[in-house]
């Protein structure tokens, strides 16, 4: 089996995060409501954001997702 993994932090696979945005999620917030992917340490969230750019999936209006743009603990700037 070929895993292409998305976020290390919980093992999500980018299959699994086309598999969530076919069930309707459309912004990294929706993906990582449904499987925390994004949530530990952000470094996936450009990945995951890319991958929801692609493909022929119409997009939804963003400006009534409401609420805070998706928050990701980040390590402190050395
Ligand atoms: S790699 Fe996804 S939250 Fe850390």
């Amino acid at each position: 089996m070929n895993r292409v993994f998305v976020c290390s932090c919980f093992g999500v696979t980018e299959e699994q995060v086309r598999s969530h945005a076919d069930a309707g999620a459309c912004t990294p917030r929706q993906i990582a409501s449904a499987c925390k992917a994004g949530t530990d340490c952000g470094g996936c969230v450009r990945r995951i954001q890319a991958l929801l750019g692609r493909g022929s999936r119409p997009r939804r209006q963003l400006v009534d997702q409401g609420g805070r743009p998706l928050t990701a603990k980040l390590p402190e700037a050395a």
